[in-house]
């Protein structure tokens, strides 16, 4: 979906001032929650929103790109213009919020994957699954445990992380536990020189790690760099890229980034979010520059064996994150992990890079990522930010 529309002529709501005059409580506290965005975002079908989102371009006159921020952070303005009444408002405000999230289409563009597959032998492969120390990364460190693959557990909390090795060793795989905050570059490369330490071939690469939507206030990486752009997708960048010697030598080896069908246009000139920071537009930013990484490095490993894909693996899965943002769960870790092993493990994906799946459908992401322009940018200010530029 483009956001290019043609201007609609100036339009007022029937008998919008009047009623907006007569309700004095304050718009401000009646605006969504991040929660009620989330459940919105696993319910409201795509082609209601677009018409939703048509609706009140109409309604407001203006191309929503250059209102949106007024809609969100001033409102009142509208309704004291007489443009919309405050009832009016409220709920198109909610809509708008979910625009604002919700960009991602979700539209599936490939066939279903057959779940009867069993998880082949994988005995002899390497993979390193960032974030397995819970949720839906445990799960498929689990199951890549299980099919006979030495996992590179990777988490926080080591005692958790020593569990995981254990309950894998336990069904007969091999495993070891990396311990690495995300929230530091440092401590970024300190975890890939220990994977490079620790094995001669790695033929995995699943970058799961991340943090939710949940809280409202901006927080800051070690680095000082905004906490959910940091952790989600800067770096799985730095991670990625010291690891690509290695992934190339084992090649065929596949990296997959778990992104969201959350996904959020990023703005280059606010991309710290100093300004309008909203937790949920945090991580919407973060997923989507996870997804423009895909397409950037399928393009540039093309003929090298090395493939790069990634997903939304399942709409509010019971995990840690999602009681977190307090949204009840829709769907279970195990089909988040079944889709992120359909793209790790899938013989039918061999050789298939720069690919966007919807849990196990290939899908079309946001239309940021077809922007070649803005994908350069992005890579430019990654390897800047994570000092690669200058190695
Ligand atoms: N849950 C969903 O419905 C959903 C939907 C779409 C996409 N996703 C994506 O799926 C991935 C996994 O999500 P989940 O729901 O399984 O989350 P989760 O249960 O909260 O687990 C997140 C994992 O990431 C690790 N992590 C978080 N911050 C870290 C940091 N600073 N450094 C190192 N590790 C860190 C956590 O370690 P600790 O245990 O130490 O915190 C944990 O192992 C995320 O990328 C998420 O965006 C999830």
């Amino acid at each position: 979906m483009n956001y290019s529309g043609k201007p609609y002529p100036q339009r007022k709501s029937k008998g919008s001032g009047s009623r907006a005059a007569g309700n004095h409580s304050p718009l401000s506290a009646r605006l969504p929650s991040e929660a009620f965005i989330g459940d919105q975002m696993a319910v409201v079908d795509p082609e209601a929103i677009y018409q939703a989102r048509e609706t009140l371009r109409q309604e407001i006159g203006r191309s929503l790109e250059s209102e949106w921020r007024r809609l969100v952070e001033a409102p009142q303005d509208y309704v004291s213009e007489g443009i919309l009444s405050q009832e009016r408002c409220i709920s198109r405000i909610k809509l708008l919020r979910l625009f604002e999230v919700r960009e991602a289409s979700t539209q599936v563009t490939g066939p279903a994957h057959d779940k009867s597959q069993r998880l082949r032998d994988l005995t002899g492969r390497v993979a390193l699954v960032t974030g397995s120390t819970d949720g839906v990364g445990r799960v498929v460190a689990l199951r890549l445990g299980e099919a006979g693959a030495r996992v590179l557990v990777h988490g926080r909390d080591a005692e958790r992380g020593i569990r995981i090795v254990a309950d894998i060793e336990k069904a007969g795989g091999a495993a070891t536990f990396f311990r690495a905050d995300l929230a530091s570059l440092a401590e970024v490369r300190r975890l890939a020189a220990a994977v490079r330490e620790e094995t001669s071939r790695l033929d995995m690469l699943i970058n799961n790690a991340g943090i939710g939507t949940a809280g409202g206030v901006r927080q800051e990486s070690a680095d000082g760099f905004e906490l959910r752009f940091a952790v989600n997708y800067l770096a799985g960048f730095l991670l990625t890229r010291l690891l690509l010697p290695l992934l190339e030598a084992s090649a065929p080896a596949r990296i997959v980034n778990v992104s969201s069908a959350g996904q959020q246009a990023i703005d280059f000139a606010d991309v710290m979010l100093i300004r309008g920071y909203s937790g949920a537009r945090a991580y919407c930013q973060s997923k989507l520059a996870q997804v423009m990484l895909t397409i950037d490095l399928a393009d540039e490993l093309a003929g090298t064996g090395v493939t790069a894909t990634c997903l939304h693996p399942a709409t509010y899965m019971n995990t840690t994150m999602v009681h977190r943002a307090g949204v009840t769960p829709i769907s279970t870790v195990e089909q988040g992990a079944e889709a992120i092993l359909n793209l790790a493990v899938s013989p039918a994906l061999a050789g298939r890079s720069g690919l966007y799946f919807n849990g196990l459908r290939e899908a079309r992401a946001h239309a940021q990522v077809d922007d070649t322009e803005a994908r350069r940018h992005l890579r430019r200010l990654s390897l800047e930010l994570t000092g690669l530029a200058d190695d």
